[in-house]
C-alpha cells in the first residue's frame, strides 16, 4: 500500500471520523465526476495519484480549531480578557478534563488550571497515575469572566461549539467534568453534581464522570473523599 493514499490523507495523521468523512467526500467528488466503477490500471493511478496531490483536504485538527477562534470577538468577554486560554495536554489524551473559566493566572499565562485550582487538579491527575502531558484540560468557555463570575448563558453558547469540536478531535474515551457549571453544560441538565458525581453519564458517546471542581475542594476539604471516589471509578474504568 502507498505510504499517502491517492486522496492525499496520512493515515494515522488525524481520527478515524475524519478520515471517514474525507473518504466520503471523496467517493462523492469521484460520483460527481461521473465515476461509476473503478478503473486500477497504472495509468489511471497515475492520474488519480496527481488528484490528490494538488487537493488540499481541510481535515479537522486542534490547531485549525484554534486558528477558526482566531482573536475571538464573539463575546463581550473579549473586550476584559488578556489570552484566550483554548486548552493544553495531549491531543490523543484518553482522558480530557473539563473546567468552568480560566481565572486570572490562566487568563495572564493562557493556560487552563494554572493557579491554586490548577495545583490540587495536577495532585488529582498524579493520584490517578497521570501526569497533565497524558491528559487534555480545557473550560467551558476560553476567556475569563470579570471578577471570576460564572459565565452567561450567551457566553457559553458562543464557546461550547469550539470545545465541542475540540472534543470530537481528540476523541477520549472518557471526560471528567469539574463542577457545576462543567457538568450541567456537558450533560444539558440543572441536576446538582452532588446528584450526578460518582457515576458515569454520556456526552457525544463519550463515558463522562462529574466531579467537584477543585477550587470548591479548596474551601470544602470534607469533599476530597468524593472526589477520590469518582476517580477511584474512573481509574478501574480506563484500566478494564
Ligand atoms: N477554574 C477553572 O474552571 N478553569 C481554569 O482553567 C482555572 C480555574
Amino acid at each position: 500500500m502507498p505510504e499517502t493514499p491517492c486522496c492525499g490523507i496520512k493515515p494515522g495523521e488525524e481520527n478515524l471520523a475524519a478520515l471517514i468523512e474525507e473518504i466520503k467526500h471523496y467517493f462523492n467528488f469521484l460520483a460527481q465526476a461521473g465515476c461509476r466503477g473503478f478503473d486500477c490500471s497504472e495509468k489511471s493511478l497515475e492520474i488519480v495519484k496527481s488528484w490528490g496531490e494538488k487537493r488540499t483536504f481541510a481535515a479537522e485538527t486542534l490547531e485549525k480549531i484554534r486558528a477558526d477562534l482566531g482573536d475571538c470577538r464573539r463575546c463581550k468577554l473579549c473586550e476584559t480578557r488578556k489570552n484566550i486560554v483554548f486548552g493544553a495536554g495531549n491531543f490523543r489524551a484518553g482522558l480530557v478534563f473539563v473546567g468552568e473559566a480560566p481565572g486570572f493566572e490562566e487568563d495572564q499565562k493562557g493556560v487552563p488550571f494554572v493557579g491554586a485550582a490548577g495545583r490540587l487538579l495536577t495532585r488529582i491527575i498524579q493520584a490517578i497515575h497521570l501526569t497533565r502531558d497524558q491528559v487534555y484540560i480545557c473550560n467551558i468557555i476560553k476567556c475569563r469572566p470579570p471578577k471570576n463570575r460564572n459565565p452567561m448563558p450567551d457566553e457559553i453558547e458562543s464557546c461550547l461549539p469550539f470545545l465541542k469540536r475540540q472534543i470530537a478531535v481528540i476523541r477520549p474515551d472518557f471526560i471528567c467534568t469539574l463542577g457545576t457549571i462543567a457538568t450541567q453544560t456537558l450533560l444539558e441538565t440543572e441536576e446538582p453534581v452532588s446528584r450526578l458525581r460518582g457515576r458515569f453519564h454520556d456526552f457525544m458517546g463519550i463515558k463522562v464522570m462529574p466531579t467537584y471542581h477543585p477550587a470548591y475542594l479548596l474551601r470544602n476539604s470534607d469533599k476530597k473523599r468524593d472526589v477520590w471516589e469518582d476517580m477511584k471509578k474512573l481509574m478501574e474504568a480506563m484500566n478494564g
